[in-house]
């Protein structure tokens, strides 16, 4: 899709589609700059059946219902009551909802270009609105065909291909790189729902080396990949344990961003790269087996953030990425219930259950980080455990963490990117049931607080760096419906990853 800002008149736009947003009155006057706009949506305003609500959306063609427009189509779409709206984070979600509707509306209709006019009035800066519209347009108009057949692909709607932001008498440089910003997050987004969509064997470990390798090509980041001979050699038996019923051999991806000097603040981002979960010998049941594809969205959204951080560039501020990628399968060879493995560092660690196998690859991957790039904090993610579902269902991601301020700094981007986390506890009332009688600790921690007793596995490999941990089992895929969010992988904690590194406190 092709972006631009744009100070030529709306009304001369010729292209297929031309969108305003509107925000929802009581008053008599529809809230629109437009005479024109103003004057054809007039009978729905009056009858109530367009009144500028979240959700609602009225499309006309000009050429019919109304005189001096050059679109082929109009449609107007209902911003919600932003004027009384205080909550910034609020407002920004509307108009990503918005612009959601508007591109859901467009893909029944052979939209080909659309411009939308900048609303104004938002209580945000029109930077900042851009960067929503931006947002909503590209994650609403999401699609994956890549499997399809092409007979079945020709009955596709129709793609927007360009689409342009009317600023007006704005100043078009603050709005396009507000514009630019939601852009490079919406599409790190969208490429980590391609990679989450790919089935086991289009997504099998080594691809998660070659998009980082692409990736370091590409915009200059260093990566190293370790391989299995290296995490032989380096003792990481949690990765190894896991991958041991698999054919296909086990990563440990690892990619870096320098902003400035080696001595700057060093974020570290962990993320789950488990590219089929059968449980192992603790087989899964059948049903909805499939769905543990997924089980690689942390490391999807880890090495996509990296995406969007290595096209900014920040200042001040180094990010390591780890991804242990593995598959985890049943075979003579596999980890079995019982078996003790030694992590990398030395902890050893009794297996209970072979499903519990996320935190085993995790442990590895953070404590051999931890050891070799003295992050000043770390970040996991990771579809970890079923029980956060139960817990939050699929509308917010678990976190925990051992340090207050980078929760606050998490909890706060996900506000602001419409990806609602909530906080739940640690302690060593947690820690005391994942204790083993024959190994140092054991992978599950009995049947209550299960979301917290795989935090306080990973709790143990992270000593006194500040660490938090994200749990997105309930907001990887099937998370809450909305506009831009379509059936399936959502792109989860992306956006909120990349709104942290950019408002991560930075060296100067
Ligand atoms: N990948 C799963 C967690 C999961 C379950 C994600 C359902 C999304 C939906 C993880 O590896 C797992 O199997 N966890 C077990 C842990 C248990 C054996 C202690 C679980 O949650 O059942
Ligand atoms: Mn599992
Ligand atoms: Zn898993």
């Amino acid at each position: 899709m092709l972006f631009e800002c744009n100070q030529k008149e709306a009304d001369l736009f010729s292209g297929d589609l031309l969108v305003y947003f509107i925000r929802e009155s009581k008053g008599k006057a529809v809230p629109c700059p437009s005479r024109i706009i103003r004057r054809a949506l007039k009978p729905a305003w009056k009858s109530g059946d367009f009144r500028g609500k979240k959700g609602q959306s009225f499309l006309y063609y000009p050429s019919a219902s109304a005189k001096g427009l050059a679109a082929g189509r109009v449609l107007a779409v209902g911003l919600g009551k932003t004027a009384d709206q205080v909550d910034i984070n609020a407002l920004r979600e509307q108009i990503r909802l918005a612009a959601g509707t508007a591109v859901q509306q467009a893909a029944g209709l052979q939209v080909r270009s659309m411009m939308a006019v900048l609303p104004d009035k938002t209580g945000l800066a029109d930077a900042e609105v851009a960067e929503c519209l931006s947002e909503g347009l590209l994650l609403g108009s999401y699609r994956f065909d890549k499997y399809k057949s092409s007979a079945e692909a020709e009955e596709e709607p129709t793609v927007i291909e360009t689409f342009s932001l009317q600023v007006g008498g704005l100043d078009p440089e603050a709005v396009q790189e507000g514009m630019d910003r939601g852009r490079r997050a919406a599409e790190a987004a969208c490429r980590a729902r391609d990679m989450a969509n790919e089935p086991g064997n289009g997504w099998p470990p080594v691809k998660f080396a070659e998009f980082a390798r692409t990736l370091a090509r590409r915009h200059k980041l260093s990566c190293d990949i370790l391989e299995k001979e290296d995490m032989q050699k380096l003792g990481m038996g949690g990765i190894l344990g896991v991958n041991q019923g698999s054919a296909q051999p086990p990563k440990l991806v690892i990619l870096k961003y320098e902003g400035g000097k080696k001595t700057y603040p060093t974020l570290m981002l962990v993320g789950k790269g488990l590219t089929f979960d059968s449980g192992g010998i603790s087989l899964k049941p059948g049903q909805g087996m499939e769905e543990m594809k997924y089980d690689m969205c942390g490391g999807a959204a880890v090495l996509c953030a990296m995406q969007a951080v290595a096209q900014e560039r920040p200042e001040g501020i180094n990010v390591v990425a780890l991804v242990p990628a593995t598959e985890n399968l049943p075979s003579s060879m596999a980890l079995k219930p019982g078996d003790i493995i030694t992590h990398y560092g030395g902890k050893t660690s009794e297996i209970i259950n072979t499903d519990a196998e996320g935190r085993l690859i995790l442990a590895d991957a953070l404590a051999y980080g931890i050891a070799t790039y003295a992050p000043d904090a770390v970040i996991d993610l990771a579809t970890l455990t079923g029980a956060v579902i139960i817990g939050l269902g699929h509308h917010r991601t678990g976190l925990m963490a051992t340090d207050d301020a980078l929760a606050e700094q998490l909890l706060l981007a996900g506000d602001r990117a419409g990806e609602p986390l909530w906080r739940l506890p640690l302690g060593p009332e947690y820690s005391e049931q994942i204790k083993s009688q024959v190994a140092d600790i054991k992978n599950t921690g009995g049947k209550g607080a299960g979301s917290i007793t795989a935090g306080a596995y990973l709790q143990e490999f992270v000593g006194d760096t500040p660490w938090a941990h994200l749990d997105i089992a309930g907001t990887a895929w099937n998370f809450t419906e909305k506009s831009y969010i379509p059936k399936g992988p959502s792109g989860i904690a992306v956006r909120t990853l990349v709104d942290l590194v950019r408002r991560w406190p930075r060296k100067k």
